[in-house]
């Protein structure tokens, strides 16, 4: 794993904004996989900043969200696919045939995993995964736990993990689903290239475990370890050694 340190979580988003930015400026048709959540904020504010009046073509960039909550319809305020909306793909030139995104509301949650990893193959995988990082080390929705799933599937959620939500359900961590469709370990590791992304002193023993500890079920990230090409980037508070 390569660290890079960040006197702020503004210096850290730039960077990878650049980052982003580069590769798909040499590679247009680009497919990246992306996360929701607050850390990713600054990135995406960069993004559409930088990619005003059509400056960065994102008409080829194809993009797979790591997650979206169960029972909910993309257009529901609270679903993830509406933060990606508002934060990034309506201020963008990507084609929304080129969105890929899981279906909280998918009546066959499986087959709708199912479709999910098939339209990642099909895009000949994920060339950049952005990804945070729970305070309890999870990844996408892969929870801590004796074994973790491979593959796209349906995950229940941490209570902890229902109430880092709850601000987008009206502030209560009950009105958070139970349940989320996440992309699985493999899903993620397949990945030719992952960038995680963390801020703040919440993260910091989630990210020193994930870099320096065992690699365990009991803290997902720490399976990134084994990932060829991996960048940590971290603002002072979430990098306390
Ligand atoms: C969200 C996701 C989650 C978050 C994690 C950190 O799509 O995959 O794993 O990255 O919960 O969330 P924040 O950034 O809100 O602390």
């Amino acid at each position: 794993m390569t660290i890079d340190r960040f006197d702020d979580e503004s210096a850290l988003s730039a960077a990878l904004a650049t980052y982003v930015l580069e590769q798909i400026v040499v590679r247009p048709s680009l497919v990246l996989g992306l996360p929701t959540g607050r850390t990713p904020l600054g990135l995406y504010r960069e993004l559409r900043e930088r990619s005003r009046g059509d400056r960065i073509d994102w008409s080829r960039v194809r993009t797979f969200n790591l997650d979206e909550f169960a029972g909910l319809p993309s257009a529901h305020p609270a679903s993830y696919r509406a933060y990606m909306q508002a934060e990034l793909f309506d201020h963008v030139s990507i084609d929304p045939a080129n969105i890929g995104f899981l279906d909280g509301n998918a009546v066959d949650r499986t087959e709708e995993c199912r479709r999910y990893e098939d339209a990642i193959t099909a895009a000949g995988g994920i060339d950049l995964q952005i990804l945070g990082i729970g305070a309890n080390g999870h990844i996408g929705f892969n929870e801590p736990a004796s074994g973790l799933r491979a593959h796209t599937h349906v995950a229940e959620l941490e209570r902890e993990t229902r109430e880092a939500n709850a601000d987008r359900f009206g502030g209560q961590w009950r009105n958070v689903p139970e349940c989320a469709l996440s992309m699985g370990m493999a899903t993620i590791l397949n990945a030719t290239e992952i960038v995680l992304i963390a801020t703040g002193a919440e993260k910091a023993e989630a990210v020193r475990g994930m870099v320096e500890g065992l690699i365990t079920t009991r803290l997902p990230a720490s399976l990134l370890q084994v990932h060829p090409r991996v960048t940590v980037m971290v603002d002072r508070d979430a990098w306390s050694s």
